[in-house]
């Protein structure tokens, strides 16, 4: 039997779901099925489909107290809303179930793990099985509290349960923390058999141990092995701008040395996950014809009072992301799934940008994924995105300082909010390779295939879809630009 409190979400998503017409939401990014969305949470293959969950509140379009919503698709594309798989109805979970992960049982069963957070803002790790559908809370729950944290480690800081199985069969589980004190944050790494009875084995990562600390709050950690590499991605708080991080919240991945026999991780490299302003909580899964595909929350914390007016949705995904390693960098492109939503391709070859703005017949849109090749820039090239007489958003390209800027600050925001940020690129001087996938309220670049991401929302109206070209002096563009088919999403 349902809780009451989970039956009234599932009542009210089911009634209020399809009310959001198809034009109000995004051509191919998930929503939610109604009110807010941030992180995604269980993302996992079972049963023949991809599910996502979601921090889910479907009253209102502002965070409030967690619910997990519940979306499945065959391609990471078309997604259709299943009911809403939690809701804050247990004693350990009274103020919110908070992200966590799923994994599939040796019985078949799929079992979530997650935060629970109760009176006084106490976080365990809870976990809930069931069928894909319908979850069941386990009596057991909490299945890590305070007594299973180090001394050190507050339990009002303690969560986002992030499971795998090693090569034995046993599970792992990393969790986020933090010290009492509040000068530290961590990642801790749990073990267990039958993933129902965990057992501390380790502090997986320090902040307070990198040679530049990341933040102040580690957040939603995700551990696998990609290309004979270790890969550890993390979300922080409170970040300080420097020349690889942008300031606020924003996520990282460390590239390191583990030893399964102990658990030890070493990190040794680290990089900006995505170098947009939106781009958050990040989780990963292996498909099943074995590529690692990663998504993530396309929102900041910094920016949510900012909503268009009157939307009853607010919060999206990121485009699913295939990861590889080259050269030592974690690299990212859009799932190979959307180019079978590409349609009406129109091409031009090296046309000669100047201190005009010019528009190119057939490049026009707000629902289009963009190959480009700039060549022999000698000054600043800027491509102006979801562009009307009024708003524009650019992409502006500084070959003199190996810079790319994304700017959304003209495109019709009312507010001072984060709406700049840069990254450095590497690459032949005068030489850059973009891939953008501008969806109705978002664009997402990525550079000279995949070695840097940058991910921002973007509210202008939707008759801002002219793109222009400028250069400060003579610069060469190619480019392919398809309009892509718009993915509709189901209630089921
Ligand atoms: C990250 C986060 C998580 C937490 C969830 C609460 O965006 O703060 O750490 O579990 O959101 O909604």
């Amino acid at each position: 039997m349902d809780s009451e409190i989970l039956q009234r979400a599932r009542t009210y998503e089911s009634q209020m779901g399809h009310k959001i017409r198809e034009e109000e939401r995004p051509g191919f990014h998930l929503t939610p099925c109604v009110g807010w969305m941030n992180d995604p949470n269980g993302f996992c293959y079972y049963g023949g489909m991809y599910h996502l969950f979601y921090q889910y509140y479907p009253y209102s379009t502002h965070w409030n107290s967690m619910h997990w919503g519940h979306a499945v698709s065959r391609d990471l594309l078309h997604w259709s809303y299943l009911p809403a798989a939690l809701a804050p109805d247990a004693d350990w979970d009274r103020e919110g179930c908070f992200s966590g992960c799923a994994v599939t049982l040796p019985d078949g069963r799929q079992e979530l793990i997650y935060t629970g957070v109760s009176h006084g803002g106490i976080q365990t790790q809870c976990v809930a099985t069931g069928d894909g559908r319908n979850y069941k809370k386990a009596a057991v729950n909490p299945v890590l509290s305070e007594k299973d944290l180090p001394p050190e480690v507050s339990p009002v800081d303690f969560r986002d349960p992030k499971a795998w199985q090693e090569a034995d069969g046993t599970y792992r589980m990393l969790c986020a923390a933090r010290s009492r004190d509040g000068g530290d944050t961590m990642f801790l790494l749990y073990e267990s058999r039958d993933a129902l009875h965990w057992r501390f084995v380790r502090t997986f990562l320090r902040n307070s141990e990198l040679r530049e600390p990341i933040g102040r709050m580690f957040e939603c950690p995700d551990f696998f092995l990609l290309d004979g590499q270790y890969v550890l991605l993390g979300s922080s708080q409170d970040m300080e701008g420097s020349a690889k991080y942008h300031s606020g919240n924003g996520s990282f991945c460390l590239l390191g040395n583990y030893d399964a026999a102990t658990g030890a991780f070493v990190p040794e490299t680290d990089q900006c996950l995505d170098a947009g302003i939106d781009f958050y909580a990040a989780q990963t899964i292996l498909s099943p014809d074995g590529r690692r595909i990663m998504i993530g929350w396309m929102q900041n914390w910094d920016t949510v009072g900012i909503q268009p007016e009157g939307c009853r949705w607010f919060g999206q995904m990121s485009i699913p992301r295939e990861l590889f390693l080259r050269n030592g960098h974690l690299c990212q492109q859009p799932i190979r799934e959307l180019k079978e939503l590409r349609k009406d391709p129109v091409t031009y070859r090296n046309v000669v940008l100047g201190r005009d703005p010019v528009e190119l017949s057939g490049i026009r849109g707000r629902r289009l994924d963009l190959e480009a090749e700039i060549e022999r820039a000698q000054g600043t090239v800027i491509l102006s995105l979801a562009a009307d007489e009024k708003h524009h958003t650019d992409l502006i390209y500084r070959p003199q300082e190996s810079l790319l800027t994304l700017d959304r600050s003209v495109s019709g925001t009312r507010r001072a909010g984060a709406d700049v940020c840069s990254t450095k690129i590497s690459g032949g001087y005068g030489h850059l390779r973009l891939r953008i996938v501008l969806d109705r309220f978002s664009v997402e670049v990525f550079v000279n295939d995949g070695e840097k991401a940058l991910s921002m929302t973007l509210y202008s109206e939707e008759h801002a879809d002219h793109i222009r070209f400028l250069a400060t002096a003579p610069a060469e563009l190619s480019m392919t630009a398809w309009q892509i088919r718009q993915a509709v999403m189901k209630e089921k």
